[in-house]
């Protein structure tokens, strides 16, 4: 181990001080901000490193964890951690930690940011402007759909699929637009909130005018939403996707565009990305975002120090705080990487 910490790419200046304030050696990926590194870049610079904080961006699979058998834990710049294979990472007593709750009112507020434009068409309304085809004020120009009650007095539903911290900081907005709000996740969890109730996937899926998406992306909710639950979806019904992109079969939903099946989607996320399906950017009933839940100033500086934070105890071999897989802590794999590691550097006095 020659470096602290290696990172794969820049993130805000105040994390990166802080982790040289814990004294740590730093090394950042040297590519362009937005360069990922290559697979052998991430083992190369991982393999020299005692702790390794990466992005979202970056796929850290079981062959890589297997390469990497002095590291000290991965501290994930993001909540949402499936770019790294955590059932591999926990067998070989590597630490992995995320960031959550410092994105959850960013993420919630481009959520219905997104919900908004796509029912009022706040995008091709846009480029009518910029296009300077505003002629004069019509009673057919670019018609919407109601998120409060409209005025027939009907309040709309709004279906949040996964009630964790984000599917509540969206219910509690909805309250504002007096909608009906359904969740599905754990009833216990639906309960606690007081701002939902619990509904099924089908119920759900069939009542709602705009469902919503907040579950993380594992094995068991890869393409959650495919051909069979769109097709139950309303006609005149929105989805709305600021998860992760493989929750949706982006195919399915790109054929259920086209044909009208549901009235439109808004998604910041995306199956394969960067890369959109087939037919989906030419779709006018869409609203599409470049992953930017989290994207504001103040969120993702609380994201860097909350990394930093992870990965300054994970080189010290404390616990982190936002350890997805305690329980490595006390494996042998883990004591084993910890006594075979140099002592970690005196914080900067
Ligand atoms: C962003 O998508 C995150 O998981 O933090
Ligand atoms: C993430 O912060 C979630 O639990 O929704």
């Amino acid at each position: 181990m020659n470096i602290d910490v290696f990172v794969t790419r820049a993130i805000p200046a105040v994390g990166i001080e802080r982790l040289r304030a814990a004294g740590l050696e730093v090394q950042i990926h040297p590519g362009a901000p937005d360069d990922s590194p290559s697979r052998e870049q991430i083992l190369a610079g991982a393999q020299r490193a005692g702790v390794l904080l990466s992005l979202l961006t970056e796929p850290i699979d079981a062959g890589m964890l297997e390469a990497m058998p002095r590291l000290l834990g991965i501290a994930n710049y993001a909540v949402g951690h499936d770019n790294i294979d955590l059932e591999a990472a926990t067998r070989l007593g590597i630490p992995v930690s995320n960031t959550p709750g410092v994105l959850t009112e960013s993420t919630a507020d481009l959520t219905w940011a997104l919900l908004l434009a796509v029912a009022r068409r706040i995008v091709p309304g846009d480029a009518v402007m910029r296009a300077g085809r505003f002629r004069r004020w019509g009673p057919q120009l670019l018609l919407g759909q109601d998120v409060g009650p409209g005025c027939d007095g009907r309040r709309r539903t709004l279906g949040i699929v996964g009630m964790g911290r984000i599917g509540s900081a969206v219910a509690r907005r909805a309250c504002g637009f007096e909608m009906d709000v359904l969740a599905h996740d754990g009833q216990d969890k639906v309960a606690a909130s007081g701002t939902a109730r619990w509904a099924s996937m089908d119920e759900l899926l069939r009542k709602s005018d705009f469902v919503t998406l907040h579950v993380p992306l594992t094995t068991r909710t890869r393409h959650l939403i495919g051909a069979p639950e769109l097709a139950i979806m309303k006609p005149g019904a929105f989805l709305v996707n600021t998860s992760r992109g493989a929750v949706v079969d982006e195919c399915a939903l790109v054929e259920a565009l086209q044909r009208r099946q549901i009235a439109g989607a808004a998604l910041d996320v995306y199956e394969h990305e960067p890369a959109t399906a087939p037919g989906l950017t030419e779709l006018d009933n869409v609203v599409l975002l470049p992953h930017l839940g989290s994207a504001t100033d103040d969120t993702r500086a609380r994201m860097a120090t909350m990394a930093a934070d992870n990965a300054v105890a994970m080189r010290r071999g404390e616990v982190a705080q936002h350890c997805v897989n305690p329980a490595v802590y006390g494996s042998a794999p883990y004591r084993h990487r910890l006594a075979a590691a140099p002592a970690a550097p005196d914080p900067v006095p």
